[in-house]
């Protein structure tokens, strides 16, 4: 029978099993629910042979790298390296605008950010010629599907963690929620006591804000979409919708402008979109009803705080035919 208690300790075995006696692992942390499940099972597995990896990469929103140092470690005790690569994802970003080539260039950034901190993890290990083998990923079964990897299914876009990998991985992967949906991954981490401020969190894709800009991604535009994101988010929770909404990518449409009037001068600005949605495991989902006020608190406040955005527009399609996410 499935119960969490059982899922999760037949795939903490598996861990086991893959990883060995002896194997070292990292993990890359996003901050989100599926790789801090993740992390949680393989380090019930393998103990401190496990060491998270938190790759600050410049497109996180407000307040999410303080909240993967404290409320992660707190709730596990894990080891933690944390990796400053803002210039690098920035740079190879520069300039592109294509949403599969910015997948796959954050995929492939990602990796090397992991290569990178082996060093860092192994310490005076690396003398002995230990090496650390196995990379954890908090893949879910959806990933797996939309990335193409499921049977008769087309690449709808590619996930990082799967079709945004680079062919010459060195690591071997360990992907212990391959089969589960989000549900069910966070019946697992609470199962292994992961607190709800990490568990019922709403999902955020690994690649941030460069796939909430249509266009391509500069510091400038990530500042305004962060500050953006910052109000819808404040505001949605505190009209007590966050139950109801199961994530509300917000995204700035930086290659369209529209004339606007503010103050009193004409403004040529970009607009902002709100896609707040309901679903059961994001394979499909619907445009959630927030209540008119909220909106229009919302939408005043990005306008009168948020520069060069002149225009709030709200998203209402399904998915399908739309994706939840933009790009
Ligand atoms: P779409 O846009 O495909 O999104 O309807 C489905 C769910 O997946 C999240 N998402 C990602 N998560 N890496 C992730 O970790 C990715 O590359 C990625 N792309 C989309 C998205 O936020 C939604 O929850």
């Amino acid at each position: 029978t499935w119960t969490a208690a059982n899922i999760a300790e037949a795939l903490i075995a598996d861990i086991r099993e893959q990883v060995g006696d002896e194997g070292l692992a990292i993990c890359g942390l996003s901050g989100g629910v599926d790789s801090a499940v993740a992390a949680a099972l393989v380090q019930r597995a393998i103990g401190d042979r496990l060491t998270c990896v938190f790759v600050d990469h410049g497109l996180l929103r407000a307040g999410e790298r303080e909240q993967v140092q404290t409320d992660f470690v707190a709730a596990t005790g894990a080891r933690l390296v944390t990796v400053d690569a803002e210039d690098v994802f920035l740079g190879h970003l520069d300039g592109v605008s294509d949403p599969e080539t910015k997948r796959k260039i954050i995929g492939r950034e990602f990796i090397r950010s992991f290569e990178g901190a082996v060093s860092e993890v192994l310490g005076d290990q690396a003398a002995a010629g230990k090496k650390v083998d196995f990379l954890v990923q908090g893949t879910l079964y959806p990933d797996v599907v939309e990335s193409g990897g499921g049977s008769g299914t087309a690449n709808i876009k590619s996930h990082h963690n799967v079709g945004g990998l680079p062919e010459d991985l060195e690591f071997k992967l360990v992907e212990p929620l391959r089969l589960l949906f989000k549900d069910e991954v966070r019946a697992v981490g609470r199962e292994l006591g992961l607190p709800e401020e990490i568990v019922a969190r709403q999902p955020f894709p690994g690649p941030g804000l460069a796939i909430r800009i249509v266009g391509s991604v500069t510091k400038d535009r990530l500042e305004l979409l962060r500050k953006a994101d910052l109000i819808a988010r404040e505001e949605l929770t505190s009209a007590g919708l966050d139950g109801q909404i199961w994530q509300c990518p917000v995204v700035l449409l930086a290659d369209v402008r529209s004339v606007g009037v503010q103050g009193d001068g004409r403004t040529y600005g970009h607009p902002i979109v709100l896609r707040p949605v309901s679903s059961e495991d994001a394979m499909t989902a619907d445009w959630t009803r927030v209540p008119y006020e909220v909106l229009e608190t919302i939408s005043t406040r990005i306008t009168n705080e948020v520069p060069d955005v002149n225009r709030v527009v709200l998203d209402v399609t399904s998915k399908p035919p739309g994706t939840i996410e933009w790009e």
